[in-house]
């Protein structure tokens, strides 16, 4: 039997339901959507899930403050909000797991039933610091000195507030085995964990030695009862990571289609997570796979925070955006596009409005839009909306040749470091150059004479195929506006569809036709409404 083709396997974390999503959460899910479009644009199978964490204690005290049970909580947030929000955001996921589903209960419980039968889980007690809205346990380190109310104590680093106090008796995972084999794994490998201030973090943790940490609560209800004390509950977090493998059929029967999705995806490529969540990600959840004889992630990638007042927004602080406000406003595209491209991944920023509409007006109405306008509106005036076949080229069609080589290599290579940013920067050089290229070329004055008209077709055509390239590029990032385009310039007439183009050849010139009908059609970025009216 011919070994199962691999595919390229993306995660986001699994949001807490306590609240609704804000636009930190979106985030993380529209670079796990921009990486999984691109990479199935260039011919990968793809397997891309996010979901939901629906146990512990800082969900179930969100239920009773709303005066509900836990499940009927979680299933009203879920289906009012975290689902919508994929939408509202055009994330194509392939998956949505919620950690109440049978799937996922079965096999959390029988995945710590293996560990502890291999030796790694043993009874003892635990006393010190918790922080409910981490779900972690914490170590002094972790605390910093608390301000306003609660000057004088120690406070958790991102919450602001002081830990609670446990003392229980529960059951231990023995995360001290495997200081060592995460050192040895790490300096091996230091693409792993990225970026690197990340991985210098989690060596520097790694390097302190580990302790061996609770993986089950005898003082909380809302959670999954271990098979063997059904008195308590696995720990959230050791009940959460473990959704990256109960969604793609670990545990599975044999010859199963979730057993042979299990063998295509593990161990996954990348795990997308918030720097705030690094350690359970690149610490204790890859010793817990060793424990249970499982691959470890190939990559965790922390990214920044987006920052409110220079703190990291969030639920429990109630600092949250909605990204319906936004997007209400400014369209998904342009939601995506502005959050891959303002803000470095892997660093902190912050969203403004002003920053925003300045960014929409220049690169995307002014510079993209107005491009795609008057390329199309003269095709129509000036060739009756059918694309010229391409006269004599010079140096000039051949510098843009050559650049959008260029432009294909490079953004491609920036995906392969998360490198958001740098992509989209690449594809915008390549548009600046494009609109510099038709400023100069002056097509409005080649229409004069018939005798440039040959000049003209040139300049309209390679517009146009460039139009083509840039749809293919963008195409991950701004999807609605880019099959737009696609349809304008009478590529899907010709080409099929824009997802089923690929990255590596969107340099190839010559792809559309000559012959093909050009629409001006409606505005890819239409002018914004007065921000006053938001
Ligand atoms: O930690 N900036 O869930 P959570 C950027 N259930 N990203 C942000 C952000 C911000 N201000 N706020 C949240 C949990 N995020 C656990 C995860 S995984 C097995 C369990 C994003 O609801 C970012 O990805 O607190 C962060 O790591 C995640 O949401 C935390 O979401
Ligand atoms: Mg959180």
């Amino acid at each position: 039997m011919n070994p199962v083709a691999k595919s390229f396997y993306v995660t986001t974390p699994i949001y807490y339901v306590n609240d609704a999503p804000h636009i930190g959460h979106a985030y993380t899910s529209t670079a796990g959507d921009v990486l999984t479009r691109w990479h199935r644009q260039r011919g990968e199978k793809v397997w891309f899930l996010t979901g939901v964490d629906e146990h512990g204690t800082k969900v179930e005290r969100a239920a009773v403050q709303g005066g509900v049970t836990p499940q009927e909580w979680v299933d009203a947030l879920v289906n009012d909000s975290w689902k919508p929000v994929l939408e509202t955001i055009d994330a194509k996921n392939d998956d949505f797991i919620r950690t109440t589903e049978a799937r996922h209960v079965e096999r959390v419980r029988k995945f710590w039933e293996n560990v502890k039968e291999n030796g790694y889980v043993y009874s003892d007690s635990y006393e010190g610091p918790y922080c409910v809205g981490c779900e972690e346990f914490k170590f002094p380190a972790d605390l910093v000195p608390g301000t306003g109310e609660f000057e004088g104590s120690q406070v958790c680093a991102v919450h602001g507030r002081p830990p609670e106090e446990l003392s229980e008796d529960n059951w231990f995972f023995k995360l001290s085995d495997f200081t060592q084999p995460l050192i040895d794994r790490y300096e091996a490998n230091p693409n792993a964990v990225r970026p690197a201030s990340a991985y210098n973090e989690v060596m520097s943790f790694l390097r302190g030695g580990l302790v061996d940490i609770s993986m089950s609560r005898s003082s909380v209800k809302w959670g999954i009862p271990l098979s063997w004390d059904e008195s308590q509950v696995v720990y959230v977090w050791f009940d959460a990571l473990l959704n990256y493998i109960t969604a793609v059929g670990y545990g599975a029967e044999p010859a199963t289609t979730e057993a042979e999705l299990f063998e295509r995806v593990w161990p996954v490529d990348v795990h997308l997570v918030g720097k705030d969540i690094l350690r359970f990600h690149a610490v204790y959840w890859p010793a817990m796979l060793m424990a249970a004889g499982l691959e470890p992630p190939k990559q965790v990638f922390a990214h920044g925070w987006l920052l409110v007042g220079g703190e990291k927004m969030s639920k429990t602080k109630l600092t949250g955006i909605a990204p319906e406000l936004i997007i209400d406003h400014f369209g998904s595209d342009a939601f995506r596009y502005y959050f891959m491209r303002a803000i470095a991944f892997g660093q902190d920023g912050s969203f403004s409005w002003e920053d925003m509409s300045a960014r929409y007006t220049s690169e995307l109405a002014n510079g993209l839009g107005n491009l795609v306008s008057r390329a199309t509106a003269m095709v129509g005036k000036y060739f009756e909306g059918q694309l010229p076949a391409e006269g004599p080229i010079s140096h000039v069609e051949k510098t843009i040749h050559a650049l959008l080589t260029k432009t294909v290599v490079d953004a491609n290579a920036c995906i392969d470091e998360l490198d958001f940013a740098g992509a989209i920067g690449q594809v915008r050089t390549f548009i600046e150059h494009i609109n510099g290229y038709v400023t100069e070329q002056e097509p409005w004055v080649l229409a004069k004479s018939e005798e440039t008209y040959g000049a003209l077709a040139t300049v309209l055509y390679t517009v146009c195929e460039s139009l083509r390239a840039i749809a293919v590029l963008y195409n991950p990032v701004m999807p609605k506006a880019m099959g737009l385009m696609w349809s304008n310039i009478g590529a899907r007439e010709a080409l099929g569809e824009l997802c089923d183009q690929r990255v590596e050849s969107a340099s190839t010139w010559g792809q559309l036709p000559a012959g093909v009908r050009v629409h001006k059609g409606e505005s890819l970025f239409p002018r914004l409404e007065d921000p006053e009216s938001i």
